[in-house]
């Protein structure tokens, strides 16, 4: 770059970070993602550094957080609120560490590392024991005075806990971050959507946001929580360590950073990063990083400070998992049961190093909720290996030539009457032989849960239905091989393998069969259920409401779904058909009582937080059924348990068709263990997630 142009982009750089600056810090409403902040920032910093010349008191680097607005009264910190340099990955942490060796003259150090919680800094002041003064970091030297927002944080004591015999010291500054969890985050967002509100784009920014209302009374209304990080000023005794520090805090009442733990090497602090990051969808609270600290207070101070950020601490930042796009358009699919599915078109963005196009957008409601416009820039999440979502709207950056989106009451491909059923919120296309639910019925009757037909994938479900060539389940057992020789790419050994495949499909048990024929609310667990009580589809197909809800587990709505099904003429019509064709209407006698061996000698795989059982109580029941419970998902495992917030795994067992239960399957699957000795928590499981 020439000279001038440089000047030029750091101008640029200034009034970009600036602004974004203060819509985040004195708005509460950025319009960029942190990592497009972050860029923005890095990209100066390099500049800067090329360039020391162009530095400027007023650049945005020189200066760490933005100006308090003009509501509340300002506060100074007496010792500065430091910020927190970065690293990306080992090396990086690496060489802080050696920096820190180097300087200290010697390697014995010892480290705590602690969760980055992704909220807002504050100070909070007591003296002799009482809340005094709350207030923001601002920009590390003068803060907002919030002592009546922080005043109504449930975890903040007023009074202080004598401290084990420890004396509470005449002043005490507790440092540390006002936080949301993830549960309440997202009840105070839904509650915002259905109240017309915009939406807080993530924990954090709703948390800041709570924070800064004039009105206490609102902030109060807001689920906040506390937890220290560090000491500030202290007129009185305090601890040698960062550890002792964080203990004395507890002994006096105030809560610290959850999971902070000691390392006596750098090879131990990564592997806890690491583990951090593992643990991340897991947590109650969303973490952006770990923060590493040198324990000893003294060896701190020694170490000292460059600009805003201490030598003897850093943040290892986890790779971002938000990113701002534009949502391009809505596109609408009809699923196997006849639901309009609306998915997001997104402008193409790459997130943890996947490149996201789509994002599902659920149902109408959903559309409503966000209050989501074509055209719109929106906050898209990936969580690990979660399907991506749009998580909010930024609604500083209409141009206003965004334009609403409304959802057809007809359906896109057939054409007929879109329906919304009772008080579903899903559309529904009201044609049974509608082409696009044909597909999705076909695709899902061959699936690996349902009968399981080798080799018959998505495409064939699909070409076969737009070639005429199955218009009801029935067809898939007497195709017109002579048409589907002209077809391309079906020569002589394929046709083959697929015939023996439909072959092999027809002897499946009926539990199989009633999954693949997709009865409203029966998913495989439902369809064993029933096959092992009425055995033969004859007798399910006679059995009255009542006798279907005696079911254990059962309840009205299942039963009443399945007796709707078998008294529908066009449905006994196919099942007769099916079975003249040679498929298979019983369940086999040795399956009969699968729920007391439904997991013996399975291998089973565990993932996400289940609600009932620990993750250790979930292991040693499964174990006594006779599963392997093993840590990753491949092609050798029977089952995948989903808890909240599964990762990848669950999504790896849906690319590998396998069997996926929640936590309710898996209690009702178990609980047929009981006579082997295995105590169960109550739950009462109503529904099967299959049709909903
Ligand atoms: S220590 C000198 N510890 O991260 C130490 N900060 O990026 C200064 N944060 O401003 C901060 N969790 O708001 C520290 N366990 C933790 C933290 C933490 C979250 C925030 C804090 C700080 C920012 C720096």
């Amino acid at each position: 770059m020439v000279d001038t142009e440089v000047n030029r982009r750091v101008e640029e750089l200034h009034t970009l970070i600036n602004r974004y600056n203060y819509e985040y810090h004195a708005l509460d409403a950025p319009s960029v993602s942190d990592a497009e902040y972050d860029e923005l920032m890095n990209e100066l910093r390099r500049l800067e550094t090329e360039h020391p010349e162009l530095i400027t008191p007023d650049s945005p680097t020189q200066r760490v957080g933005t100006i308090p607005s003009s509501g509340f009264n300002t506060v100074r910190h007496e010792i500065p609120m430091l910020s927190l340099g970065n690293v990306y990955n080992e090396q990086e942490l690496r060489d802080w560490a050696e920096r820190v060796y180097r300087l200290a003259g010697r390697r014995d150090i010892e480290f705590v590392t602690e969760p980055k919680i992704d909220g807002s800094a504050v100070s909070i002041l007591y003296r002799h024991g009482r809340y005094e003064r709350g207030a923001t970091r601002g920009d590390g030297t003068t803060g907002e005075d919030i002592t009546a927002n922080i005043r109504t944080v449930r975890n903040v004591p007023l009074r202080l806990r004598d401290g084990d015999g420890r004396e509470i010291p005449d002043v005490l500054e507790a440092r540390g971050e006002i936080y949301m969890r993830k549960a309440d985050f997202e009840k105070l967002n839904e509650q915002r959507g259905d109240a017309g509100e915009p939406l807080f784009a993530n924990p954090r920014n709703s948390a800041a946001g709570s924070l800064r209302q004039l009105d206490p009374a609102i902030t109060s209304s807001r689920p906040l929580r506390f937890f220290a990080w560090d000491i500030g000023l202290v007129e009185g005794e305090s601890e040698p360590t960062h550890s002792g520090n964080l203990a004395m805090l507890r002994s006096f009442g105030i809560s610290t950073a959850p999971g902070a733990t000691t390392h006596q090497s750098i090879d131990d602090v990564w592997a806890e990063c690491q583990r951090w990051l593992e643990r991340r969808p897991e947590l109650e609270f969303e973490i952006d990083g770990v923060v590493i600290k040198v324990n000893d207070v003294e060896l701190q101070a020694e170490l000292g400070t460059v600009a805003h950020d201490p030598r003897w601490a850093t943040a290892y930042k986890f790779p971002a998992i938000q990113k701002t796009t534009k949502l391009i358009g809505i596109e609408i699919n009809v699923g196997r049961t006849g639901s309009l599915n609306p998915t997001a078109i997104l402008e193409p963005v790459e997130i943890g190093g996947v490149v996201i196009r789509r994002s599902t957008l659920h149902n109408e409601d959903e559309i409503r909720r966000l209050g989501v416009l074509i055209g719109d820039t929106v906050v898209v999440e990936r969580a690990g290996e979660v399907i991506p979502k749009i998580i909010a709207v930024i609604e500083s950056r209409r141009t206003g030539d965004e334009k609403p989106f409304v959802m057809p009451d007809v359906c896109p491909v057939c054409g007929s009457k879109a329906e919304r059923l009772d008080d579903e919120a899903m559309r529904y296309c009201i044609n049974a032989s509608c082409p696009a639910r044909l597909k999705e019925q076909v695709r899902h009757f061959v699936s690996r849960g349902a009968m399981d037909i080798d080799g018959f994938g998505s495409r064939i479900s699909e070409d076969f239905v737009d070639l005429g060539l199955i218009h009801s389940f029935a067809d898939i057992f007497r195709l017109d091989w002579e048409r589907i020789r002209e077809l391309e790419g079906f020569g002589d050994k394929r046709i083959e393998k697929l015939q023996q495949s439909i072959e092999e499909g027809k002897t499946r048990p009926l539990s199989r069969l009633l999954t693949a024929l997709g009865i409203r609310h029966v998913g495989e667990r439902n369809a064993v259920l029933l096959a092992t009580e009425f055995h033969t589809m004859d007798r399910l197909a006679e059995a009255t409401t009542e006798e279907i809800e005696a079911i254990p587990g059962f309840g009205e709505i299942v039963a009443l779904a399945v007796a709707d099904f078998f008294h529908e003429q066009t449905n006994l019509d196919l099942i007769r058909e099916l079975a003249s064709l040679g498929v298979n209407m019983e369940e086999p006698t040795e399956r009969r009582r699968p729920r007391s061996d439904a997991f013996s000698g399975k291998t089973v795989v565990l993932t996400g937080r289940l609600e009932h059982l620990t993750r250790d109580q979930a292991q040693e029941m499964l174990r006594n059924a006779g599963a392997t419970v093993t840590g990753s998902v491949s092609q050798k495992t029977d089952f995948v348990i989903v808890g909240e917030d599964a990762g990848s795994k669950a999504t790896r067992a849906q690319e590998l068709g396998i069997t996926i239960l929640n936590e309710d399957a898996l209690l009702q699957l178990l609980r047929a263990e009981i006579d082997d000795g295995v105590t169960l928590p109550e739950t009462q499981v109503e529904d099967d997630a299959a049709d909903s």
